[in-house]
């Protein structure tokens, strides 16, 4: 009994590329190097090594013979950093109580080419490296969204609305949107960082 328990758990944990609790979830892993660091799920990073947009590649044989974009969120920011207190409620949910989501990136138009995903487009919202303002760990996701084909990205991303790194436009980022149009994500994989 004891061994069948410990089993599913360990099965669970190695499942889940999303952190518990967050929305959209996935059990598909995405590749995600930076030059000096494989991310592993739920895994620390030293904030040096995230300066620059990571290589995203395919990992466990499934085949991507399709169209795709690439998001990642910030899911620790403090709400204070948003909005007052009587707005809490209105704010997309991060992981802990009284946090919220921020862009850090938003690209599509990526195919597979030569084992990673290589974009035919500009960024909707240019990568931005994990800065948190208040020098705790956040916990950075990164997802794989099917791209369909005639699929038209959100006004408020045509527009240049994220394309500014440091735009408050980036700060509490819904991915229902993105999940209505084109579904739920195809992989995912997501790390923490300090400053
Ligand atoms: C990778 O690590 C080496 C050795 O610590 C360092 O010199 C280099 O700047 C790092 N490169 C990046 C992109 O983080
Ligand atoms: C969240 O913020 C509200 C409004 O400031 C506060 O009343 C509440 O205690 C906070 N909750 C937590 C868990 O920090
Ligand atoms: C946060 O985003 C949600 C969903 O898009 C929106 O309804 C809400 O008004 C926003 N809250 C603030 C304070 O901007
Ligand atoms: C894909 O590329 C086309 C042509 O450059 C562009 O109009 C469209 O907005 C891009 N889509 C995404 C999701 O980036
Ligand atoms: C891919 O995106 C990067 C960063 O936004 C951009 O510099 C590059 O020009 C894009 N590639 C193409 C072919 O548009
Ligand atoms: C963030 O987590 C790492 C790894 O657990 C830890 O070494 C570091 O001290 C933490 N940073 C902060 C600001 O708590």
């Amino acid at each position: 009994m004891h061994y069948l328990t410990l089993a599913s758990a360990l099965a669970a944990t190695a499942l889940a590329q999303t952190p518990a609790g967050s929305y959209p979830s996935s059990n598909k892993n995405l590749g995600v190097a930076y030059p000096n660091a494989t991310v592993t799920p739920g895994v620390w990073v030293n904030p040096d090594y995230v300066t620059t947009q990571p290589t995203i590649y395919p990992t466990h044989y499934h085949l991507y013979d399709g169209t795709y974009m690439i998001l990642m969120l910030d899911l620790n920011i403090p709400d204070s950093d948003v909005t007052t207190a009587a707005y809490y409620n209105t704010l997309v949910p991060g992981l802990a109580a009284n946090t919220t989501t921020r862009l850090h990136w938003w690209g599509g138009n990526y195919t597979v080419q030569n084992g990673h995903f290589v974009n035919a487009s500009d960024a909707l919202a240019e990568y931005t490296a994990p800065r948190p303002r208040d020098a705790t760990n956040h916990t950075y996701t990164l997802y794989l969204f099917d791209q369909p084909e005639g699929y038209v990205p959100p006004e408020e991303a045509l527009d240049g609305t994220y394309y500014s790194e440091t735009t408050d436009a980036r700060f509490n980022f819904t991915l229902e949107t993105v999940v209505k149009a084109v579904g739920g994500p195809v992989a995912a994989n997501y790390f923490l960082s300090d400053a």
